[in-house]
Formats: structure tokens, sequence, C-alpha cells
């Protein structure tokens, strides 16, 4: 029997998992770190930390499995997209990761439009320039802390810096590097055009691989400290929404799905590459070879629940945890008997600025309508509800593009809540699919090691045999009136609200 390893390196915590050849999970571990925020916008991870926490998560599953060393045949990373790693000459950490999240580089982003006009940067890389996207963060270091860029020799991804460390390799692959807004979406490779553009060296940058080919081995020391060989393969692997969609079976044109984790994606699978106009939703490459998806949605989604659970809830925390169940389950339990528009008050989860389906760095979070019958259990739906407003939102952009989805599945952590699916299917406007494999980005990591060992025959292959859908929330109609008004009114406020987040950004 052979056995896959599946790594997702998180922004909350690294969760890993190890599965047989037939798709059975044997083991699974997890490890938190710190997110730091040293100033508003602002979000940096320690890549040490994300390194520790894969080492210590490989060697627990393989611990708790009991395999022989010789039957693990390989590893997929899947990881957390956009973060700025950067190495110096001897591949030593040269500061802390600029991760997805931080909104610092909008003045880069600004000058990145003066760079190459808008139609351009669609052109070659798919994408309008972001400043929560690599390039940005690299011109906001090479011009705020010109002492760090100038020993940079190697630009790398978070997962792509934690493969570094497991084999000695620079590699990333094309669902990853399409957040990095420099590959050339299109045809799966480095754009030249851009790079010239930015002044950036392409020996700097990782080479670029499809998901699921093998970039090299473990190390010995490295294999020895796992309780691995030297003869486990580490596949390219792929961004978390890539891995995530193959780990909810999501393969096929027509087919997508929504995660709710720290951030929420809506995704969609596609088997062409298209423009979308304006760029309001991100494109980039899948981990199924020479196919495309398109995905959207809050970066501030259980960062705003974990925002307000740590900020407001120590109360709610307490009563959890003196009932030993979840801070979760009994914010679900509280948001449910509040009535649907959370009682008049909406809710913007823009924490960390925005960029789909708005693009908008300077956005910030807002509760609309709070009035003194208010409590905490209704902010916590409307924080619910805010999200998914967004998430439809970006659903809505891809229906205008005549992109019909058919299946909408879910996973990561905010699946789970009975109540999170009912708002989906209510402004999504279609049944929504739980799985019964919950693993999401670490299953998908772990398939594409099996097609890359050649354990499965193909990436699709694997997912049509082993994912499994578990459950159907259904649309409640009288219950989607209701979203609809208080979603019309939502899509006013981020317009009325523009100016004055754009006046608050400049207040010294
Ligand atoms: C997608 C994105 C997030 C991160 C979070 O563009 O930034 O989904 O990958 O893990």
């Amino acid at each position: 029997m052979k056995y896959l390893i599946g790594v997702d390196l998180g922004t909350s915590a690294t969760k890993t998992i190890i599965m047989d050849q037939e798709g059975r999970i044997a083991a699974s571990a997890s490890r938190s770190y710190p997110l730091y925020e040293p100033a508003n916008g602002w979000a940096e991870q320690d890549p040490h930390d994300w390194r520790d926490a894969v080492m210590a998560t490989i060697r627990e599953v393989v611990c708790k499995a009991g395999v022989p060393a010789e039957d693990v045949a390989g590893i997929g990373l899947s990881g957390q997209m956009h973060g700025l790693v950067m190495l110096d000459e001897d591949a030593q950490v040269l500061s802390r990761s600029i991760i997805w999240c931080d909104a610092r580089a909008k003045k880069q982003e600004d000058e990145m439009f003066r760079i190459l006009p808008a139609e351009a940067w669609m052109e070659h890389t798919g994408n309008p320039p972001l400043a929560g996207w690599t390039a940005a963060k690299l011109l906001w270091v090479r011009e705020n802390r010109p002492d760090l860029y100038a020993k940079c020799r190697h630009i790398l991804l978070p997962k792509d810096y934690v493969r570094y460390e497991l084999t000695g390799v620079f590699a990333t692959d094309v669902s990853d590097a399409s957040g990095m807004q420099m590959l050339d979406v299109k045809n799966r490779c480095w754009s030249k055009e851009v790079l010239k553009k930015l002044d950036v060296d392409e020996e700097m940058l990782a080479k670029v691989y499809e998901s699921a080919d093998i970039t090299g081995y473990l190390r010995p020391k490295i294999a020895a400290e796992l309780g691995l060989t030297t003869r486990t393969a580490v596949a390219a692997g792929g961004s978390d929404n890539a891995c995530a969609a193959l780990g909810t079976g999501v393969v096929q044109e027509g087919q997508a799905f929504t995660t709710i984790g720290t951030s929420a994606v809506v995704y969609t699978h596609l088997d062409h590459y298209t423009q979308i106009p304006g760029g309001g939703l991100h494109m980039c490459c899948c981990a199924v070879p020479g196919c495309w998806h398109t995905m959207g949605g809050p970066q501030s989604a259980g960062l705003s629940v974990e925002w307000f659970k740590n900020g407001f809830c120590q109360d709610l925390t307490a009563q959890a945890k003196a009932e030993g169940r979840s801070f979760y389950d009994l914010m679900n339990e509280l948001a449910e008997k509040i009535p649907v528009g959370s009682d008049k008050l909406i809710y913007l989860p823009f924490l960390m600025g925005e960029r789909t389906p708005h693009l908008q760095a300077d956005y910030r979070g807002a509760f609309l309508g709070l009035n003194t019958v208010h409590t905490k259990a209704h902010m916590l739906r409307a924080i619910m509800e805010g999200i998914v407003y967004c998430l439809a939102d970006c659903n809505e952009l891809l229906r205008d593009q005549g992109v019909r989805v058919r299946t909408m599945r879910v996973c990561g952590g905010g699946s789970r809540s009975p109540l999170w699916r009912r708002m989906m299917a209510d402004l999504y406007e279609c049944d929504v699919r739980t799985l019964c494999q919950e693993e999401g980005p670490a299953y998908g990591g772990a398939v594409l090691a099996g097609a890359g060992t050649n354990v499965f025959s193909s990436v699709q292959d694997a997912c049509s045999r082993f994912i499994k859908e578990k459950d159907r929330t259904l649309l409640n109609s009288e219950e989607a009136e209701i979203y609809k008004r208080y979603h019309r009114i939502y899509k006013r406020m981020y317009e009325s609200l523009l100016d004055s987040y754009l006046e608050l950004a400049k207040v010294d």
C-alpha cells in the first residue's frame, strides 16, 4: 500500500494529512502560529514558523499512521497565496513575510498602473495590479527597505520556501504563481514583459511547474528528521484554493466551491482561459493541467469573526469553555436565533481592504444600522451575512460572464455551520453541498502527490473516485427574498462610503 502526505500551509495553522492509495485518511495533525499585525492593514508571519509547523505535522502523521517510510511515495504542498518570502545568497530568510491580506502596498499598486496600462496587465498576467499580490509587496520592500532588497536573491511564495527547506530546490507551481502578478497566466510561464517593466531578474524567481509535477526529493537530513526516505518525492503542489478544488472534487467546467476560512473564496473551474473585464474576479491557472479558475470573495471572513471574538466576546469564549464546546458552535446557536438581516444590521467585511469584487485596498470594515436593540448575537450574525453578501457579489460577476455554476460545494471551517450554508444557498440561489472529505486543501495536496508519483492515473481520476457528497442545503425562497433587500443596501454601502474611506486613509 502506498501513502501520500498533503500539507495545507494556512494562515492560522498548518494542517497535514496522510492518506492511503484508496483515498482514506490514516492520520492528521495541525500546528498553529501567530499572525503579526504591526500597523493598520499590515499582516506578517515568520517563515520559520511555517517550516517548523510543516516539519512537526509531517513527523506526527508519519508516526501516528505507523506506516513503513518507504511506502510514503510523496508529499504535496498547498499554500496560502501571495505572501512574499525573501532569501539572501545563503538562502537565509531576510525578514518576516508580508502575507496575502496585507494592504500596505496601495501606493505601489497605483505605481504599477503607471508602469503599464491596465489592459496590458490584463493581457500579460490575466489580472489588474493588486496591493495584496506579491509584485506590489516586492515594490514596497524595494522602496521602503532597500537594505533588505539589496540582499534579496530569491523571491518565494510561502509553500515554496517550505519546499526549499524540504528539498533544497527552488520551484513553484502555476496555480500559486498566478497570484504573484508576474506569471503569464494564459501561457503558464513567467511574463518576460512584466519582469522587464518591474525590473525583476527572472533568476530570483523559482522554476514554474504544473501542480502534479515532481519538483524534488527530501534532503537526507530532513528525511531522517521526518522518519521518511530520500525517495519521498515532493510534488509542485498548488495554491490553497487550487488544492481545495481538488479536495472538493471541483475539476470540471460548471463546478464550483466556496471555502470560508481566514478569507472566503468562491471558486469556479474553467476548461478555457478567459479575461474577466475589470478584474473583479481573479483569473488563475488551476492545479488540473491545462485548466484555469476564477475566484473572488472577502479577504476578512474568518478574520472578521476572529477579530470580533478576540476583541469583544470574552464572555462567550468563557461560556463556551465552561460548557466544553467551541466558540463557533455557540456563535451559530446565538446567530440562529436572530432574524434574517440581523434585524436591520449590515456588516461590510473589508477589515483589511478589498480586491474582489471591488479593487480597493483602502476599504475598511463597517456596521450600518446599529441600534440599541442590537446585541453581540446580532453583530455576529451580521458578520456572517456580510461575508456571504460579498461572496454572492463575486458569484454574480461570474454569472454576468455567462458562466453557469451547476453545483456549489463547500469546504473550510465555515462550511461546518448549517446557518452559513443556508445563507449561501439563499444568496447564491442554488443548493449547497457538503462532502464526506472535509480536509479540502490538504486532501488536494495529497492527490497531487499521488498523481505526480503515478499512484493515481490522474488528478481528475483520483477526485472522481474519492470525493463524495454528503448532504445538501436547499434554497429557502422566503428567506432569499428578504436577503435580496438587505443585499441591495449592502451593495450601495460600499459605493457611498468610498470617498470617506479614501479620505480616512489619508489621515496621518
Ligand atoms: C486568495 C487568497 C486567500 C489566501 C488565504 O487570493 O489570498 O485565499 O490564499 O489562504
